[in-house]
């Protein structure tokens, strides 16, 4: 196996948008940038973020970052951390002018200024009228962020590692991080990359689920990594359902759909979400309209002749307007449904969007760990976007709040990493046994002749996921589930490759993507099993009320021996008045 080593400041591990965000700073800043991207950079999940940025413009209607950060607390279940989410709403503003800046080509109001659209969970402050507080470009906001950082990029010479797989992070006695190994695709070489910081920005994991709105790339390589270096995972149990995927098949129609006016139906023509939310109907939040989607179709109100899935009415808004807001998903429904929604309703039904858990980061970005009663950061290691937890979503993210994330903590990362480089000017000597550990992981699937195929473990861990971990969750069914996870996940540790060529080897990329969502449904069910109550995205029907006197807490979930931790929730923000717990009602 031929192995080369390359030399950078930073290393950056993910082609999104909070990984482009953060590594066009420092590129420009001059330090040397290594991106590493299993795919070609503009085909990162951002891509397919289609309604907005969310960030109090008021260009449409009054809006304030103080009403942005009760949205997100509420939104949250209270579990978010009031002090980061201060921070993300009150930087928000700035961000998005930044990336007007960068050219990010906004839709626009007549006046130039940009085009904001209401979104779910957004507040009512305004004799009942909604705060339109989300930035879009169309219906392919996240499309035009991430070309727009990438050709930044580009003119500041950032170095990409196109089609590379992450295997590991490399990590010395003393726990600093030094970079990671890396799986050059084309070739089947390995590729060490020395890094005197290293930013984990490698996205979500929605391929834990059958049916889901991720493209097959979202395998959480980097959670995967985190949990093999012995870092700790948080709040796993919380995997956001977005109400309207397309029925059976799962791929994403915008919340931005029913910010534009489009409502839901039931198989009786009734407008069923006022039952459940009675102020803000259609644009409650996803947790909500996923449970009540849910709810109408198992007892029966479903549409369609199998009564499974729901329908998403646009027709009114007229063909000016859904050809100016909603091209993209007039193109979807016409491409997989064979229908114009202008004329036709959409069948939907919810779908796997989104992990609110990730890597617990600080609120520069810094990946920390647990120590005596507080923390400590991980010398070397940052982690922002979906794979990170701040916790800025806490048990349910707001649509709109996922790309802004991405910018506010890109940034926050790169800020915290410009300092780390004055501090930190060397590199430090590299353990060769710590690059030995990940080649033999990546040698030991050369040599099972007997394991199961890549392909077929990943069908079951999705069933699995779906069968026992879903929107509506229960202990019997959490412990059944955990028992098949764990079990799958000792499979997935012989694995037999029908192809063992090393160029652009796709078989060998899905076995070890493979173990990695494995080791991902562990963490995720562990921790739903422990939490018994309903907060959020998870809902438990034996345990149906939220308990914040015993449960106003984190779940750190740790792998080898598996075991869980719980830290405290950050209920003050930094300048604001705390926003206490009350009943969550939309
Ligand atoms: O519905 C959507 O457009 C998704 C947005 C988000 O997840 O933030």
């Amino acid at each position: 196996m031929t192995v080369v080593h390359r030399r950078f400041d930073v290393l950056v591990i993910g082609a999104g948008g909070g990984g482009l965000r953060a590594a066009l700073q420092l590129a420009s800043q001059e330090a040397r940038v290594a991106v590493v991207s299993k795919v070609f950079p503009t085909r990162s999940h951002t891509v397919a973020a289609q309604g907005g940025v969310n960030a109090a413009l008021a260009n449409v209607t009054p809006d304030n970052w103080q009403w942005h950060l009760y949205d997100t607390v509420k939104g949250s279940d209270w579990l978010g951390d009031q002090d980061a989410i201060e921070y993300m709403c009150r930087t928000a503003a700035e961000r998005v002018i930044e990336l007007e800046h960068y050219g990010v080509p906004f839709s626009r109001l007549d006046d130039g200024r940009i085009y904001q659209r209401p979104f779910g969970g957004q507040s009512q402050h305004f004799g009942g009228a909604q705060a339109a507080r989300t930035c879009a470009a169309a219906d392919r906001t996240g499309h035009a962020i991430l070309h727009t950082l990438y050709q930044q990029n580009i003119r500041c010479r950032t170095t990409f590692f196109d089609e590379y797989f992450a295997l590991d992070l490399i990590q010395d006695e003393e726990g600093h991080v030094l970079g990671a190994v890396t799986l050059e695709i084309a070739t089947g070489d390995v590729v060490v990359i020395e890094a005197r910081a290293t930013l984990l920005a490698t996205g979500g994991a929605g391929q834990l689920y059958r049916t889901n709105t991720n493209a097959r790339i979202n395998t959480g390589d980097g959670l995967a990594m985190a949990l093999r270096a012995g870092l700790p995972l948080q709040d796993m149990e919380f995997f956001q359902f977005h109400p309207t995927g397309i029925a059976g098949k799962g791929m994403l129609i915008s919340e931005a759909v029913r910010g534009e006016g489009g409502y839901l139906v039931n198989g009786d023509g009734e407008r069923f979400m006022s039952r459940y939310a009675p102020k803000a109907h259609d644009l409650a939040s996803r947790d909500v309209v996923s449970r009540a989607i849910y709810t109408e179709v198992q007892e029966g109100r479903g549409c369609g002749t199998e009564r499974d899935h729901v329908q998403l009415h646009i027709s009114h808004l007229g063909e000016a307007a859904i050809a100016e807001r909603l091209p993209g998903i007039r193109e979807m429904c016409q491409t997989f449904l064979g229908i114009d929604p202008a004329a036709s309703p959409i069948p939907v039904y919810p779908t796997a969007h989104y992990m609110m858990g990730g890597i617990p980061t600080s609120r520069d970005a810094r990946v920390v760990v647990p120590a005596g009663s507080g923390e400590e950061a991980v010398p070397g290691l940052w982690a922002a976007g979906e794979c990170a937890c701040v916790s800025v979503h806490g048990a349910n993210r707001l649509g709109g709040n996922s790309l802004l994330d991405i910018i506010v903590f890109g940034r926050a990362a790169a800020d915290d990493i410009e300092r780390w480089l004055q501090e930190a000017p060397y590199h430090r000597p590299l353990p060769e046994a710590a690059v030995a550990r990940s080649l033999q992981r990546l040698e030991a699937l050369e040599q099972d002749d007997d394991g199961e195929r890549p392909a077929e473990l990943r069908k079951a861990i999705q069933a699995t996921m779906e069968q026992y971990c879903g929107v509506f969750r229960t202990e019997a069914k959490l412990q059944e589930g955990l028992a098949q996870v764990q079990a799958l996940a000792q499979r997935s540790l012989k694995l037999r490759l029908s192809d063992r060529s090393r160029i652009f080897n796709i078989e060998r990329i899905e076995a070890l993507e493979t173990q990695n969502l494995a080791a991902l449904a562990c963490a995720t069910v562990a921790s739903a099993l422990a939490r018994t109550e309903s907060r959020g995205a998870h809902s438990r029907v034996d345990h149906p009320e939220r308990d914040d006197a015993q449960w106003l807490r984190h779940t750190l979930y740790f792998h080898q021996p598996a075991r869980l931790e719980y830290k405290p929730v950050k209920l003050r923000p930094l300048t604001a008045e705390p926003i206490p717990p009350v009943e969550r009602i939309y």
